[in-house]
């Protein structure tokens, strides 16, 4: 895993087979199942990093030879917050790794300006002491991954329970995200090279949307 100088809470997961498979996601021709099919498979390796600190609890357990002290979760069960409509593609992926999560969703399009307006928030009640992974495949400008974080602080839920997970990265958007939320932790598979003028990443892997879902 790296990290950059820059952007002291940004965690490059950067595994060779992270790298192998987005590759194939950026190339245009890459249809949208075999896109989707990646992302879920990243979103399986950047969840194996992201929860490497989970608390865990020891019980005695028998196996079919003797008794033995083992480990499992403990805590509540965490919760995943895709952003709509993109985050889904990565929702899903970390839901097979983690099938008790608790899902919550929060849907902003893009308005003026490159400005998020929020259209649908629906969370899981309890969210008090649960880790909260928010998830959206492009960080690009930061404005939705800022506006979803703040939804989640205004009832209540801690910095350090919550977590922001990304695909592609643009250094703008790290720079807007940690100077409105120093203490919350981005997982990424790429920190990409900057945003174009219409806030696309670049060299990114185009509208993550449209390729999930095959629109456009
Ligand atoms: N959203 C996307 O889907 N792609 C980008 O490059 C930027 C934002």
């Amino acid at each position: 895993m790296k990290t950059d100088p820059r952007f002291p809470n940004l965690y490059i997961v950067d595994h060779p087979l992270i790298q192998h498979k987005l590759s194939t996601m950026r190339q245009k021709g890459t249809p949208s199942n075999t896109f989707r099919q990646l992302l879920r498979e990243i979103s399986y390796l950047l969840g194996y990093e992201v929860t490497r600190d989970l608390p865990l609890e020891t019980r005695e357990i028998e196996t079919p030879l003797c008794k033995c002290k083992t480990n499992y979760l403990s805590g509540k069960k965490l919760v995943i917050v895709p952003v709509l409509r993109a985050g889904l593609g990565m929702s899903d992926g970390l839901l097979d790794l983690m099938p008790s999560a608790r899902i919550g969703h929060i849907g902003m399009y893009r308005g003026p300006d490159h400005r998020p307006v929020e259209y649908l928030v629906k969370l899981p009640s309890n969210l008090k002491n649960r880790k909260i992974l928010v998830v959206d495949p492009m960080l690009a400008t930061g404005y939705s991954a800022v506006a979803a974080v703040d939804v989640l602080l205004k009832r209540g839920v801690k910095a350090k329970d919550i977590v922001f997970v990304a695909l592609v990265a643009a250094p703008e958007g790290v720079q807007t995200f940690q100077e409105k939320h120093p203490d919350i932790k981005v997982f990424v598979a790429s920190l990409d090279d900057h945003l174009n003028e219409d806030a696309y990443i670049i060299p990114g892997l185009g509208d993550a949307g449209d390729r999930i879902f095959g629109t456009k």
